[in-house]
């Protein structure tokens, strides 16, 4: 079993994912995280954003403990995450690691999950199931604004705002792979819809696809 889940910054993937895979026993990965380790490791090595081959050189040297660096979660690093994932042989570097991941779930676990912006296109297209979650701009920069303050930074809306619009514009944008509704993927809007309404209404559209998830 493979779950596929794509869609912008802050619409509310991981969360719903991370409850999904406790609910039904799949191994998850946060896609997201290899382009921000990579993007974190670009910053720290004060390489320029813009170095293909570096960025690309980084890419291909990644390691799971990589994803455990502190800082990943900072906006620098998902800007400079959304710029490096813009490179198609960093995109090339990290793809067959998603792809065995999503192919070979850890001991214990039914299937995996995976949440991104390519999963149901590039990643996983024969993933049965897909779900594309979205929510309006405001309301996903209002999750990231709040986020950011209960973490203690000192952030401007207008700012985060315009941040998440630059993100969101290069990533559906780019060249190679880029943030895309998957023809076959079942859209989640949760711009009214708190976590546990978004999470009940995925749980439908899943075993609707795949019944056979739930039986244990
Ligand atoms: O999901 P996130 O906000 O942590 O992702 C950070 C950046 O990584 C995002 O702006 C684009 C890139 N990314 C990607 O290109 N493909 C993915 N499957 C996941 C993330």
């Amino acid at each position: 079993m493979i779950i596929a889940i794509d869609g912008p910054a802050a619409a509310g993937k991981g969360t719903l994912a991370r409850h999904l895979a406790v609910e039904l026993r799949l191994a998850y990965l946060d896609t997201g995280l290899l382009y921000r380790a990579v993007g974190k490791k670009v910053l720290s090595l004060g390489v320029d954003l813009e170095d293909i081959a570096r960025a690309e050189s980084i890419s291909k040297a990644l390691k799971p403990a990589d994803l455990e660096i502190d800082g990943l979660r900072a906006d620098d690093v998902a800007q400079a995450a959304s710029k490096v994932s813009a490179i198609p042989g960093v995109r090339a570097a990290l793809l067959e690691f998603q792809r065995s991941f999503a192919k070979s779930p850890l001991k214990g676990k039914k299937g995996s999950i995976l949440d991104g912006r390519d999963i149901g296109t590039v990643v996983c297209p024969d993933a049965p199931v897909k779900l594309f979650v979205t929510a309006s701009t405001e309301v996903r920069a209002q999750r990231r604004f709040k986020e950011l303050q209960d973490r203690g930074s000192t952030v401007i809306y207008a700012r985060v705002l315009e941040d998440m619009n630059e993100r969101d514009a290069r990533d559906s944008s780019r060249s190679v792979a880029p943030l895309e509704q998957a023809e076959d993927a079942v859209k989640i809007d949760t711009s009214v819809m708190d976590a546990e309404a978004v999470f009940e209404t995925a749980m439908g559209i899943i075993l609707a696809a795949a019944p056979e998830v739930n039986v244990f």
